[in-house]
């Protein structure tokens, strides 16, 4: 969309366009074109190639984690919709904010980058592999591989000095909330752990489901005060051992660990993930409005952050992939869409351009606001539309392409990207090179003795 900059110029404009983006969800064009609108208008936010601005990131105030929301926001888009425009800028994006050793911790977001954070873009790599998105250059990380490092690094913060485990929200010491463990950050990695066990069938991500599940639930994180509900709370402090739950609800934590259940079901067919998935779908009533969604920790206020205001785009997502997983979800599930996206197509229908996104989609038409978030959620629920026409996630057993390494993250040598091409040659020589630095290292050190 073209940014609106003043109050009364967004004022004059309203009364111009009264006509909403035209859905019709049995007609596949109309959909196609609808959603090519937003997809246009959520772009207006990414200037990586302009001067001085950075690949893979948009455009201030957005904060990187949203960003790798949006590149796993436009895989939908390219999946769903069939429309192919943004694929070299998501594979650019996707590969430029690797980090030096291919696991989402880039340098220059190392000072403020949360576990949530990193976790983001590990969702958006496992996203690629599981739709077999057009793979890396061999000499490039892959998207299986940079999940796995996403992993990988994540599980080693987990944390058994307090509240008897769970991750942190901060990696570093220094940010604030640091002391805070909360849901996203380990309701990421539940998820991550359940798409990694079923694309990889490597029993070990299943236990690492299994031990951050029983975690969130013993703590209370995860809510065990009704019977056939469950609802995710925002997360606890370690000051208090973690008995102080905040209990703030989002879309996007029910949305993390529903998934998650659905994957691990339908993975592992325990019949307790599948209680579970339909315990966190009837939690998610909470969230709708006449089928239609909302944010309700903070929309009624009219006080969604720019975060925040991005959180349903990745519930719809997780709806979507739940209701491809599992049959007995997909009738409440494609009601909540359908009836969503067609709200959303009434509220994109602001902004100079006639169809920017609102944010509240139960007021029937554009409510003022605008972004990146906004832009993300609207198309998020028009394309899940077709989440049963489409196939559900691959395996790598049944037309995955992507490969990866159960060391991912953790390897010494951090060059070490395409792992088919590991040989006992290649890691004998890492360890050589390893020996020779230590050496050298306790050389230096006898030296500065001496
Ligand atoms: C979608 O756009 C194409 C190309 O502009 C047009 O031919 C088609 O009629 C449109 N479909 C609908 C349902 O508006
Ligand atoms: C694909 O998306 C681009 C950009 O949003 C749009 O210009 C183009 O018309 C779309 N094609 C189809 C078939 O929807
Ligand atoms: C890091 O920041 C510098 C300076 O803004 C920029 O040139 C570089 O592209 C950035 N790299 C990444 C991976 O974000
Ligand atoms: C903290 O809580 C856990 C249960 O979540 C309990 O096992 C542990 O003993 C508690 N630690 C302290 C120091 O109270
Ligand atoms: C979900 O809610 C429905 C309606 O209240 C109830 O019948 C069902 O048993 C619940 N599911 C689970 C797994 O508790
Ligand atoms: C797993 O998902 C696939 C694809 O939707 C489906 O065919 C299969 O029945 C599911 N398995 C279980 C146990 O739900
Ligand atoms: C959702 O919309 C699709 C496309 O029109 C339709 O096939 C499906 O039956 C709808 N589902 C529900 C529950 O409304
Ligand atoms: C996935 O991509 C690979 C490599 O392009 C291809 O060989 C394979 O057929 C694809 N799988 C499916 C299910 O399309
Ligand atoms: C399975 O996953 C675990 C945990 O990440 C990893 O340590 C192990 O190497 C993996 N195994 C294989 C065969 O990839």
């Amino acid at each position: 969309m073209v940014k609106i900059h003043s109050l009364l110029f967004q004022i004059s404009l309203l009364p111009l366009f009264t006509n909403a983006l035209k859905i019709d969800l049995d007609d596949f064009s109309s959909l196609q074109n609808a959603t090519s609108l937003i997809a246009y208008g959520m772009m207006d936010y990414y200037n990586g190639h302009d001067y001085g601005q950075v690949i893979g990131m948009f455009a201030k105030p957005y904060y990187w984690w949203e960003a790798g929301g949006a590149w796993g926001c436009l895989l939908d888009y390219w999946y769903y919709m069939q429309n192919d425009t943004y694929n070299d800028l998501i594979t650019e994006a996707l590969l430029y904010q690797t980090g030096d050793r291919n696991d989402y911790v880039p340098l220059n977001q190392s000072t403020t980058e949360g576990n949530d954070d990193q976790a983001f873009w590990g969702i958006a790599a496992i996203t690629a592999a599981e739709r077999n998105f057009t793979n890396p250059p061999p000499d490039k990380p892959q998207w299986l591989y940079l999940a796995q490092a996403v992993f990988n690094t994540m599980a080693l913060r987990w944390d058994d000095s307090t509240c008897n485990g769970g991750l942190r929200w901060q990696i570093f010491v220094w940010n604030s909330g640091y002391s805070y463990k909360n849901s996203v950050s380990n309701g990421a990695l539940f998820h991550i752990a359940a798409r990694l066990a079923r694309y990889t069938g490597n029993q070990s991500y299943v236990e690492w489901a299994d031990k951050i599940y029983d975690w969130m639930f013993g703590t209370g994180i995860i809510s065990d005060e009704y019977e056939t509900y469950k609802f995710v709370y925002d997360g606890a402090n370690i000051e208090t051992n973690c008995t102080d739950i905040t209990r703030y609800q989002w879309t996007y934590n029910q949305g993390l660990v529903l998934a998650g259940c659905a994957y691990l079901y339908n993975h592992t067919q325990d019949e307790k993930w599948l209680i579970r998935t339909e315990q966190f779908l009837n939690g998610s009533v909470v969230f709708f409005r006449d089928n239609v969604i909302y944010e309700a920790a903070c929309q009624p206020n009219k006080n969604c952050n720019n975060d925040q205001r991005s959180f349903k785009a990745y519930f719809a997502r997780f709806l979507g992939v739940t209701a491809q997983l599992i049959p007995s979800t997909r009738d409440t599930i494609m009601r909540w869409i359908n009836t969503s996206a067609y709200a959303a197509a009434q509220a994109c229908s602001g902004g100079t351009d006639g169809h920017t996104c609102g944010m509240d989609w139960v007021w029937k038409g554009w409510d003022g606001y605008y972004g990146l978030g906004e832009q993300m959620a609207a198309l998020e629920f028009m394309v899940n539309t077709r989440a049963l026409d489409m196939p559900p996630p691959y395996t790598s057993f049944n037309g995955g392409s992507s490969t990866g390494s159960g060391a991912a993250g953790t390897e010494r040598d951090p060059t070490n990207l395409s792992p088919l091409h590991i040989t006992a040659g290649s890691k004998a020589g890492a360890s050589i090179i390893t020996c020779i630095v230590s050496i050298s290292i306790l050389t230096g050190a006898m030296w500065l003795v001496a």
